[in-house]
């Protein structure tokens, strides 16, 4: 199935900015999340039936150290980037309910979240998002 991308800035969210002073994002910016933890970035995936997927989360962390984040329950890791302008991924495999179900992206340390750039979902192990 193709994958679906869904834009940080389009998405709900709490303590955080969009901002579009480091370039390399997709779309119109990316979130800036507030330096504290419990910031979230929050989206809606649609789905037809209950299935299991992987999201890719695009983001850079300009800092050295990582900024973990529960995203779907899960913790994912967001180690520094180099570059607050060098963006990379970070993927976690979730269960999605038949429905709208919330993703939230939460900052569980004081640093907060990374910039977010966007939200990929794909089917598990999808590598290649040009075919179906
Ligand atoms: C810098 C950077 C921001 C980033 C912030 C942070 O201010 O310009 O884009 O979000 O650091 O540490 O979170």
């Amino acid at each position: 199935a193709q994958a679906a991308l869904l834009e940080a800035e389009n998405a709900t969210i709490s303590q955080g900015v969009v901002e579009s002073n480091h370039p390399g994002y997709t779309g119109a910016g990316f979130v800036n999340y507030d330096n504290l933890a419990g910031s979230y970035v929050e989206w809606t995936i649609e789905s037809a039936e209950a299935r299991t997927v992987e999201l890719t989360l695009r983001y850079a962390n300009g800092t050295t150290v990582n900024r973990p984040m529960n995203v779907a329950g899960a913790l994912v890791d967001f180690p520094g980037t180099g570059a607050w302008t060098t963006w990379r991924t970070a993927r976690v495999t979730v269960p999605l309910n038949a429905g709208a179900n919330l993703v939230r992206a939460t900052a569980l340390t004081a640093g907060g979240g990374p910039n977010v750039d966007s939200l990929t979902v794909g089917e598990p192990g999808q590598t290649d998002w040009s075919v179906a």
